[in-house]
């Protein structure tokens, strides 16, 4: 047995749970049980099973230390553009683990969910007033599955009025779930480029509209962190052509409370509620993705849905209770109830004023990093930014240090680093995404370790990036180092080339 003193947890090298244990040792003091080998015939076992021994601190310990080596959003800065890592209050997770609430069981009698049906609908109302949409479903896992039901919702509505189309414009700078969705829903789809400022090029885009058009699948404000100037021109150019106007929402914390899609013309609109309403991205099982609908597109919205009428809140679980045309069920049950709960906590707790100072605090932090980062970075378009600022590697021309050594040597500087390589619309992206919730000083010194960096790579110090990280428990994967190698083909004598 391996024995510790001291912090291991600040150590680099954690052995394996097997390699740590005392053979016979345990946490617990089992009764005996009662010889089962005569009800387990030819199956029952003749040697141990190989667990490892340990008492009960120890392994507390192990798992401890294997938890100090993550990196989380509680232990630092995580600027990872797009994916919107935000502070999760711990309000809202207490009121999510409250009894009656975190015991929930999907098929209770309603008549013992009256109260968790009826905090969904306000959840629900909260979303559509946000909005400006007349009606949401509430029941996807995620912002992809969101994406799945409302471009399902245009098909069905497409199909509906005897008009089917086949396809389905997605400017270049979306995210990859957009065009995969709309392959899943049997679309073709065409790729629509970004133009010198980051935004959809709109003269390519008329062009591309047409009667065989079925929807454009836009993201406002953009995965460049820009809001789409033309949208209002968009909408209607799309809604000429008798085609639906889907919003991708991932990045809806950015205008929450000041802009309300609906406003914009938007028909349907999916809400990552992590990024926006800071539930906890996953929250240890399935997301939560709404998804809001315009009047067109409502009747199809998918099941179940819950109702409310004199005698309570109810579920519409089947198609012929339903007063539209559902495209059917896309989840088991109705949605992720603590996500529900998380959210409309953080909603009630902000009030619509506070959502409000939300969406301007975290494009304040975004313009604060452009503006302290533009002159040694190279900003990809100009600014002011919305939530998000995108970098390109121009800054590394001639460096030897790539986008990727970059971002490795900023772990070694105690920071998760930004998105890189996406949006795919600049070359070696580095997108930052700070959130509302960061203060200046954690904001100051992220700028001060990104220039710090810049200057040694430019200073002609590429080892130093193309060596990190350093300080973390595992170095580089393989298969960056492979990248670097001289490509070895496989030749049947043997021999490589
Ligand atoms: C712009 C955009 N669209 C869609 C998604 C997909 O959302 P989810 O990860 O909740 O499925 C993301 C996720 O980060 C995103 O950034």
């Amino acid at each position: 047995m391996t024995t510790f003193t001291g912090n291991r947890g600040l150590q680099l090298e954690e052995p394996l749970i097997f390699e740590q244990d005392t053979p016979g040792l345990s946490g617990v003091d089992w009764e005996e049980p009662e010889p089962a080998g005569d009800r387990l015939g030819g199956l029952a076992r003749d040697g141990a099973i190989g667990l490892p021994g340990f008492s009960e601190p120890e392994a507390i310990r192990h798992y401890t230390r294997l938890s100090q080596k993550n990196y989380g959003i509680d232990s630092g800065f995580y600027p990872l553009g797009s994916c919107t890592m935000k502070h999760n209050p711990r309000l809202n997770e207490k009121l999510a683990r409250l009894t009656g609430i975190g015991d929930l069981h999907p098929l209770q009698p309603l008549s013992t969910v009256q109260g968790a049906l009826e905090l969904i609908d306000a959840c629900a109302e909260w979303l559509k007033t946000l909005t400006g949409m007349p009606a949401v479903a509430m029941s996807m896992a995620a912002g992809a599955q969101g994406e799945l039901c409302g471009m399902m919702a245009i098909r069905a509505a497409l199909e509906d009025r005897g008009d089917p189309r086949r396809l389905v414009l997605i400017p270049e700078s979306a995210h990859g779930t957009n065009p995969a969705t709309a392959a899943i829903c049997g679309y073709e789809v065409d790729t629509i480029p970004a133009d010198g400022r980051g935004r959809v090029d709109l003269a390519r885009f008329k062009e591309r509209l047409g009667p065989d058009v079925a929807a454009i699948m836009l993201t406002n404000p953009n995965t460049c962190g820009l809001f789409e100037n033309d949208i209002l021109d968009i909408a209607e150019l799309v809604h000429q052509a008798g085609a639906f106007f889907y919003c991708d929402g991932a990045n809806f914390n950015a205008i929450v409370g000041r802009v309300r899609p609906g406003d914009l013309g938007i028909d349907c609109m999916h809400i990552n509620l992590h990024k926006t309403f800071s539930t906890p991205h996953g929250g240890g099982g399935p997301g939560s993705g709404p998804v809001v609908l315009s009047e067109p597109l409502a009747p199809f919205a998918p099941l179940p849905y819950v109702v409310s009428d004199g005698d309570g809140f109810r579920l519409v679980e089947h198609e012929g209770d339903a007063d539209g045309k559902p495209i059917g069920r896309l989840k088991a049950f109705h949605g992720q109830m603590g996500m529900f709960v998380r959210a409309l906590a953080y909603m009630m707790s902000h009030g619509s004023d506070g959502l409000r100072q939300v969406a301007e605090d975290a494009v304040l932090n975004a313009n604060y990093l452009l503006a302290c980062l533009g002159d040694t970075l190279s900003p990809s378009f100009a600014g002011p930014c919305m939530h998000e600022v995108l970098f390109d590697d121009g800054f590394l021309e001639d460096t030897g240090v790539t986008t990727l050594d970059f971002a490795k040597a900023l772990i070694d500087e105690g920071f998760h680093p930004m998105t890189m390589y996406f949006p795919l619309v600049v070359h070696g992206a580095l997108l930052m995404e700070p959130t509302e919730t960061e203060s200046k000083a954690t904001l100051d010194s992220f700028i001060a370790a990104v220039k710090g960096l810049a200057e040694r790579a430019r200073a002609g110090d590429a080892e130093y990036f193309t060596d990190a990280p350093r300080l973390t428990p595992r170095r580089r994967l393989d298969e960056t180092r492979a990248a670097r190698k001289p490509v070895l083909r496989w030749r049947p004598d043997g021999a490589d080339d």
